[in-house]
């Protein structure tokens, strides 16, 4: 079996002088399934992480690994099979104006409402705010994504990548605990997902919210992110969980970038199938030695 020398993110997610201060976000052993009347479709198996303020932390995995179905979970939209998911300390329950989620799609906005509106619009219904404060909250978090001219405008005349922003700007005016995220450049042209994964990296710059991304990409895993879970596929267990704070766009193409992403390519695909068993016990290694350093 290839050894696979990984930096294993320390109990602090990396950040040096936060020894003490308890995840925001924990996921104790996770299952979770869908059932029909029919069958049983089991999406992730005992997933464990935590997420600490100000993390970036990205659910890595091939598609169908559960990477969406976790994150519903910590949106409250499914109840875990097992384990138990809890934010703050208090175990989720239901969807609440705390997490707030962009997807890939861009009909996430409705087409009737203007830029302005859709960004007002959760602020409003959640009662975060009366109309002015709404308002201004949205003109503001419009300004931060570069659409301050675009407030009035509707949503099927923005490209996709302002459709983006919009869904970025309306989730940040939420101000929620948790920032979630689907894929939410996967269906943008290579330039200007570069350029949106700039974008998030500046506003967490300036903002340092919580955020919990998930993709496919190991690339995008890298630089958005200062820790990684990956999992294996279908049902999604972790295999390992890797530091990646010293990581960014400008990296990128650099000798070190290069060769944790195969190492990561590695981990994720290059055992043989029959590795069921070798593989699951090279991720428990990894994983419980990362445990091991959080007890
Ligand atoms: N509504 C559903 N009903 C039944 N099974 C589902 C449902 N949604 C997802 N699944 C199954 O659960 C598993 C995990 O799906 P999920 O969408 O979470 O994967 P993913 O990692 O997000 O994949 P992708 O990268 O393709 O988006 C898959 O086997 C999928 O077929
Ligand atoms: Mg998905």
């Amino acid at each position: 079996m290839s050894v696979h020398p990984l930096p294993i993110t320390p109990p602090t997610g990396g950040r040096p002088g936060l020894a003490a201060d308890k995840p925001l976000l924990q996921a104790e052993g996770v299952t979770l399934e869908y059932r029909t009347a029919a069958h049983t479709v089991r999406a992730t198996h005992r997933v464990s992480f935590d997420v600490h303020r100000g993390d970036r932390f990205v659910l890595l995995g091939p598609s169908g690994c559960g990477k969406s179905t976790l994150l519903k979970a910590v949106g409250g939209f499914i109840a875990p099979r097992e384990g138990s998911i809890r934010l703050d300390g208090r175990v989720v329950a239901g969807p609440g104006p705390d997490r707030v989620v962009v997807f890939q799609e861009f009909d996430q906005l409705p087409p009737w409402k203007t830029v302005k509106e859709n960004v007002m619009f959760p602020l409003l219904a959640s009662k975060r705010a009366g109309r002015r404060e709404a308002e201004a909250r949205a003109l503001h978090w419009l300004h931060k994504v570069g659409l301050d001219r675009f407030a009035d405008a509707f949503p099927h005349t923005l490209s996709g990548g302002m459709k983006q922003r919009v869904a970025i700007a309306r989730a940040l005016a939420m101000q929620p605990e948790v920032l979630l995220m689907d894929e939410p450049f996967a269906a943008l042209d290579a330039l200007t997902r570069r350029k949106m994964q700039e974008e998030l990296q500046a506003l967490w710059e300036e903002e340092r919210f919580t955020l919990l991304f998930v993709t496919h990409s190991i690339e995008e895993a890298l630089v958005v992110g200062n820790r990684i879970l990956l999992l294996s596929p279908h049902p999604g267990r972790v295999r390992a969980e890797i530091n990646s704070h010293q990581f960014g766009l400008h990296s990128m193409g650099g000798s070190e970038f290069q060769s944790t992403a195969r190492r990561i390519h590695g981990l994720l695909f290059d055992e043989p199938a029959q590795a069921g068993g070798a593989h699951a016990t090279d991720a428990g290694n990894l994983s419980r030695s990362s445990r091991a350093q959080e007890a």
